[in-house]
């Protein structure tokens, strides 16, 4: 983990414009600075950075954040991805705590090899270029293809000499290790020689999604039946092939922006097409799709479209798998490329403008598209049929019905028509399945809860940057590591400290009367057993309009109660607004009254926690449901929420619930 120096050592030198101007052309108008959004197509700017707040905001589709969250948004990075490029761009040297010598050594190993591979893709596309062998050889293979320079620099494609060990000669007299050099498969070695694995092929580097160089395919030459077409790297400490989708670093933009992502199996498929300038595509090279790589695709859409081969013999294996991607709530069609091409060489015959109608008007629907095939295939056999009922009605139950009701409403009438049997039948059937899933879940959970381990990759970046901060310190009456006991001991604190303060000059009102006049009992909300003996006891004294000193608390009889507050006015964070006014000139909106800041968001963030809990519930509800109407009501109820949990992220500071 990153130490909280480290991390504040970055905070400090955090410069958004730097930031987002590394990635997004900004202007500079009046305080701000104005840009393309690189979050939405648009022609005209209307993304804007705040240096003076630190943050950015797009007034065309309303993503806003501060720097880290922008890094996050952008290049997909996890929180502490974002501070280790932070730290690299500012060279704040990363102190790690509690990191394992086991830890640590696989760190460096996972950056040697790092290392290596971008050592290995220079010299091969040195090779490439520069090299009688590689320009008479590689190239003229690659432009025999079709690709241009441009597209072979871009892909940073290379060619490896067919000698035996010149990559491994220059690798080793740079000092690599052999041991390291074997890891990564870019040698091997037979009769205790060391020597080039992929000798006399040209080369296409794997990226990552901030393109660092994770492993490489060779694809050979000439047509040679004794050895394989590709070679891939072999899986190692940073290539774990199942978690990989060729094509992402260059794709990820405009998968962003046209929110739809092809999915195609071939490196030369991306590649051409991208050289078309459609570039929203990744490859599967060649295996079926994993969990890993749908939620890959996932980070930057729901829309996923595969590029079926003409001539694929794969395709029923494939559609099984599928299944996975509906339940990870992906939006699935499917294109045949005709007549034994792949989409590499159609594009090339076709042309760009061609090949994008051709995928326009011929995309199927997924489940419409898998039942057709199984319908031919089942034939008159009746015992086939109805189990191809049954495939079907699973696959549909898959589907989130309280994301997406109506397209499930909708297969069910479609299917059961194809298939001519009774459309209840259907929604019975597919209800089954439901509860047969919900049932399995609630028993997970159970088994899950019992054994109590509190889950924790679900955390905001704010909840990680409290737990982070609040690391070291040590307090045996409240758990540190829980971030939402950290809030609900704010409000304690806010009431403590402000309660009797101005909240608003209109109406005169305090801190006390917000947080009371609010529609949500924060009493009922807070899990912590002190902090709500504490809200019920400062609640009676408001009743009486008498509201209590914090040194009632602070004295109170029960020592639970008073020792609490101790350490909540203890708490350094207590003056945190105070800071908040010099770093974030939040004085600029509320004067010296930063604790309203400080009120509204710590009110917001339980709310927005209960809210999250009803959306759990509201959904559990209605899978358990087989009604039309409750469904319906529970759909309402969903949006409602929903639009809750929206306003309530974007900091909106007012709530209404009824
Ligand atoms: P070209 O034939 O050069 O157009 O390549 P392609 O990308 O169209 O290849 P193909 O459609 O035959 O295969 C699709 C993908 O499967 C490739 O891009 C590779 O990732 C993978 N693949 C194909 N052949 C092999 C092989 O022999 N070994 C391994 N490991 N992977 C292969
Ligand atoms: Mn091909």
């Amino acid at each position: 983990m990153i130490s909280q120096q480290t991390i504040q050592q970055i905070l400090s030198r955090i410069d958004i414009v730097e930031i987002v101007g590394n990635f997004v052309k900004l202007k500079k108008r009046g305080a701000n600075y104005l840009g393309l959004c690189p979050f939405h197509n648009e022609k005209s700017p209307s993304f804007t950075v705040t240096p003076s707040k630190e943050i950015f905001k797009c007034f065309g589709c309303g993503v806003s954040g501060n720097a880290i969250k922008f890094l996050m948004e952008h290049e997909k990075y996890s929180y502490v991805e974002a501070l280790r490029w932070l730290a690299q761009k500012y060279d704040v040297p990363i102190e790690e705590t509690e990191v394992s010598a086991e830890v640590r050594q696989q760190q460096q190993l996972a950056d040697s090899l790092y290392i290596i591979n971008n050592f290995a893709r220079e010299y091969f596309s040195n090779t490439l270029f520069n090299t009688e062998e590689g320009q008479n050889v590689g190239l003229s293979y690659f432009e025999e293809r079709g690709f241009t320079q441009e597209t072979i620099k871009k892909f940073q494609l290379g060619y490896s000499l067919n000698v035996w060990d010149a990559f491994t000669k220059a690798a080793i007299s740079k000092g690599y290790n052999l041991e390291y050099l074997q890891k990564t498969g870019l040698v091997t070695v037979r009769n205790e020689q060391p020597g080039d694995n992929y000798r006399g092929r040209v080369i296409f580097p794997i990226h990552n999604q901030s393109g660092k160089v994770l492993g490489f395919g060779a694809r050979i030459l000439v047509k040679n039946d004794r050895a394989p077409k590709y070679i891939n790297s072999p899986e190692n400490e940073i290539y774990i092939k199942n978690r990989v989708l060729y094509g992402t670093y260059f794709a990820r933009h405009a998968i962003d922006k046209l929110n739809e992502c092809l999915l195609v199996e071939g490196y030369t498929d991306v590649i051409s097409l991208h050289q078309a300038g459609i570039e929203n595509v990744v490859a599967s090279s060649g295996t079926s799709l994993t969990q890993h790589q749908l939620r890959l695709i996932k980070k930057y859409t729901n829309n996923l479209t595969i590029l079926f081969d003409g001539d694929n013999a794969g395709i029923k294996a494939a559609l099984r798998g599928l299944d996975m991607a509906i339940e990870e709530g992906l939006n699935v069609k499917l294109v045949l490329i005709p007549d034994k091409e792949d989409p590499d060489s159609y594009v090339q015959k076709i042309g760009a403008a061609a090949f994008r109608e051709f995928i326009a008007a011929n995309k199927q629907d997924f489940v419409l598209f898998k039942l057709q095939i199984s319908m031919q295939e089942a034939g008159n056999d009746s015992s086939r049929k109805s189990q191809l009922v049954n495939e079907i009605a699973e696959t549909i139950s898959k589907i989130d019905k309280t994301e997406d009701f109506t397209r499930q409403q909708d297969y069910i009438r479609q299917c059961s028509q194809v298939l001519k049997i009774d459309e209840q039948g259907m929604i019975n059937l597919v209800n089954k399945f439901i509860r047969e899933r919900f049932q399995k879940k609630e028993n997970q959970l159970a088994k899950e809860q019992a054994a109590s381990t509190p889950p924790d990759d679900d955390l905001s970046p704010e909840a990680i940057a409290a737990m982070e901060a609040m690391e070291g310190g040590g307090e045996p009456a409240v758990n540190f590591f829980n971030p939402d006991e950290k809030q609900e001991r704010e409000l304690v604190k806010i009431l403590l400290r402000f309660g009797d303060k101005p909240f608003s000059e209109e109406d005169k009102s305090t801190v006390a009367d917000y947080i009371f006049h609010l529609p949500y009992d924060f009493e009922s909300l807070a899990d912590n057993e002190m902090v709500r003996k504490i809200l019920r006891e400062y609640k009676q004294f408001y009743d009486q309009d008498n509201l209590p000193d914090r040194k009632w608390f602070l004295y109170h009889n029960d020592q639970d109660i008073s020792s609490m507050v101790v350490h909540i006015m203890e708490d350094k964070e207590a003056e945190l607004s105070a800071a908040w006014k010099e770093k974030f000139e939040i004085d600029t909106v509320y004067g010296d009254n930063a604790y309203l800041k400080d009120t509204i968001s710590t009110t917001n963030y339980l709310i927005l926690r209960k809210i999250r809990k009803m959306i759990v519930e509201n959904q559990q509800e209605m899978e358990r449901s087989t009604v039309f109407e409750e469904q319906i009501k529970c759909i309402e109820m969903h949006k409602h929420l929903k639009q809750l949990e929206t306003e309530l992220t974007q900091g909106i500071g007012t709530v209404i619930f009824r």
